[in-house]
């Protein structure tokens, strides 16, 4: 028995050395403490802290704000280039897209079939069918002017933007 607590004895002695040499290992920095250094540590690692917080909260998708994109007919051939140049004087009326303006009296043209356009636009010049208040636009309008003014008006929206 008493074998047993001299051999837990010097065990535990050679533990204890052990330990109490172990602080050599510790390295000790010889720098002045610094506090702002200190305080700006603690305050990057509750940053962090709120930061790993905030990744394991679920997301909460944010409304998509929908851009408005103004509509522009591409000007790919030079009939829609003319066209679109004649348009800037029936804008007044017929509004930039064509939607039409009721204190004008003016339907909507925008989309429509450039056939119709065309014909309706000579028939006006031929007194075919009377229009006084376009009158003024039209009557120097050629065939070609005519033309490519419905090409344009075709390609407008339809639909209300
Ligand atoms: C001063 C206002 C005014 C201007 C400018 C004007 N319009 Fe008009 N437009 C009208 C009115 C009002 C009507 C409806 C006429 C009617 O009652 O017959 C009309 C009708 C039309 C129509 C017939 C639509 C349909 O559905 O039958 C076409 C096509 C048209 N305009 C094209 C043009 C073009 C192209 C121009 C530019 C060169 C133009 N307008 C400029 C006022 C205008």
């Amino acid at each position: 028995m008493n074998k047993l607590v001299v051999f837990i004895l010097v065990v535990s002695f050679f533990i204890a050395l052990k330990g109490l040499n172990s602080y050599k290992s510790i390295e000790v920095s010889n720098e002045p403490f610094e506090y702002s250094k200190a305080e700006n540590a603690y305050k990057n690692r509750l940053k962090t802290l709120a930061a790993i917080e905030e990744a394991k909260r679920p997301k909460v998708k944010k409304e998509q704000k929908v851009k408005k994109v103004e509509f522009k007919v591409a000007l790919d051939t030079p009939a829609l280039k003319r066209g679109f140049k004649l348009y800037s004087k029936c804008i007044v009326c017929h509004g930039k897209l064509g939607a039409g303006k009721k204190s004008q009296n003016a339907p909507k043209i925008g989309g429509q079939f450039d056939w119709y356009v065309s014909l309706q636009i000579s028939n006006m010049q031929k007194g075919i069918r009377v229009n006084k208040a376009m009158e003024p636009y039209i009557k120097k309008l050629s065939s070609q002017d005519i033309a490519d003014l419905s090409a344009y008006i075709s390609k407008l929206p339809w639909k209300a933007l």
